[in-house]
């Protein structure tokens, strides 16, 4: 247990100690809602603040467009063709994958549904897919319309294909023993388990590990939805063995609104010729692609998955934010945001009795996001803290979600947000 204490100048002197603080001097601060001065962000989970450096790595682009034209898909800074080649680092080092198992592509719900052409196979005795009873409704839709695309050539009932694991009643969050217990006893029946590496309403953070492993070793099949957890939490996406994962940029990763999508798909599966795919000249091999021929030959990487050429104005954030993640590295971020995420709860229990944390206390199953049901009337309460200048989400029915994103929120942050949500809970 950290040792914290409850002053605005204590606050200030662990932001003082903290080795990450100057990142936040590199993002843009939105205008305070209130008042005068920046306002208290705490919806990174939502829409990450924009890196400064993302206005000049669009400029660059757009010149290059004006002054090279389609010159620029060899001789702009960053040359076009081959873009997307640009991210392949940065984002193998934030979900823990190798550079051949990660692509940024498309959005996250078009992503879903690709991989699910190559991973959701079903049979007449395996059709099921496992997923959270509270997974974002795009997750709810995207598998329901799968299992119905395959459901009558296949043979089987669609209304009966998805199995949604519920909390204990008068429980919030799974536990991992019953997760497992529930996978055992559908897995002759299932074919894919999908669920959300951290849950967007909770902020729940599913043990990957052993639920990967549990799954495959009974023959089903595992995607990971890392929407909030791709760039919040450490992934091990290789060692772990999931199958294939997808994830949106837009939250932790900062790269803007409706940002390009991330994917993984595991190595093994990288050479299979057998697998369906629905496939693009931008997932062709390069060595032949130019040589427009009819046959798709797909390159032997994740880039196999992607369709069309990398819409570049949308990349360039993306590039800039993990250029960001690649220099503060996932590891020494984590590490900031289990305390400043504690000290947010450890606050909240003395300025906001009242308040009821959602989330897991234990910071091994949980991201920096902590989900609170505030006393009386939710929507109103969230409603008074925008009027003190703090912006958090609210999530139907009684959610209010904080989340304390160490690249830009300071200790002194989660202090003030502990003293408001006091001041409008009391
Ligand atoms: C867990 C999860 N899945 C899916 C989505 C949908 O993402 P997109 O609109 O990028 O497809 C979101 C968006 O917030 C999400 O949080």
């Amino acid at each position: 247990m950290s040792h914290f204490e409850p002053t605005e100048s204590f606050a200030r002197s662990l932001d003082a100690a903290d080795q990450l603080a100057a990142f936040r001097g590199r993002f843009c601060f939105p205008k305070n809602p209130a008042g005068r001065g920046e306002a208290l962000y705490f919806v990174g989970n939502s829409l990450g603040l924009m890196p400064k450096a993302t206005r000049e790595a669009l400029t660059q682009e757009l010149d290059d467009w004006a002054n090279l034209a389609v010159e620029g898909h060899f001789h702009a800074k960053h040359p076009w063709l081959p873009y997307h080649e640009e991210v392949r680092a940065g984002l193998a080092g934030v979900v823990g994958a190798s550079e051949r198992e990660v692509v940024a592509m498309n959005s996250l719900t078009a992503n879903l549904h690709l991989l699910m052409v190559s991973f959701y196979r079903p049979t007449r005795e395996r059709y099921q897919i496992i997923i959270e009873d509270a997974a974002f409704p795009s997750d709810s839709y995207a598998v329901q319309s799968q299992a119905a695309f395959h459901a009558r050539a296949v043979g089987f009932d669609a209304s009966r294909a998805i199995v949604r694991l519920r909390p204990r009643e008068g429980e919030h969050t799974l536990r991992t023993g019953d997760v497992l217990e529930r996978i055992d006893r559908e897995a002759g029946r299932t074919a894919l388990l999908m669920l959300g590496g951290v849950n967007y309403l909770s902020g729940q953070k599913m043990d990957m590990g052993t639920i990967t492993a549990f799954a495959r070793e009974r023959g089903v099949v595992v995607g990971w939805d890392l929407a909030h957890a791709a760039g919040n939490v450490e992934l091990r996406l290789h060692d772990w063995g999931a199958d294939f994962a997808a994830w949106c940029s837009y939250k932790y990763l900062n790269s803007g609104p409706g940002a390009v999508a991330g994917a993984f798909v595991h190595e093994r599966h990288l050479g299979d010729a057998t697998l369906p795919r629905f496939a693009g000249w931008w997932g062709n091999d390069p060595a032949t692609r130019f040589k427009m021929g009819p046959e798709f030959v797909p390159v032997q990487s994740a880039d196999a998955w992607q369709l069309s050429n990398p819409p570049v104005l949308a990349l360039a954030p993306v590039r800039e934010s993990l250029a960001i993640f690649t220099e503060a590295t996932m590891a020494r971020l984590r590490q900031k945001s289990e305390r400043l995420t504690g000290y947010l709860e450890w606050l909240l229990q003395r300025t906001a009795p009242g308040v009821k944390v959602l989330t897991p206390r234990e910071p091994a199953d949980r991201g920096c996001q902590l989900s609170l049901v505030l006393p009386g009337d939710a929507r109103a309460a969230h409603t008074r803290l925008g009027e003190q200048g703090v912006m958090a989400d609210f999530r139907e029915p009684n959610v209010v979600r904080v989340a304390p994103v160490p690249l830009y929120n300071s200790f002194q942050d989660v202090w003030r947000l502990a003293e408001v949500l006091g001041k409008v809970t009391g």
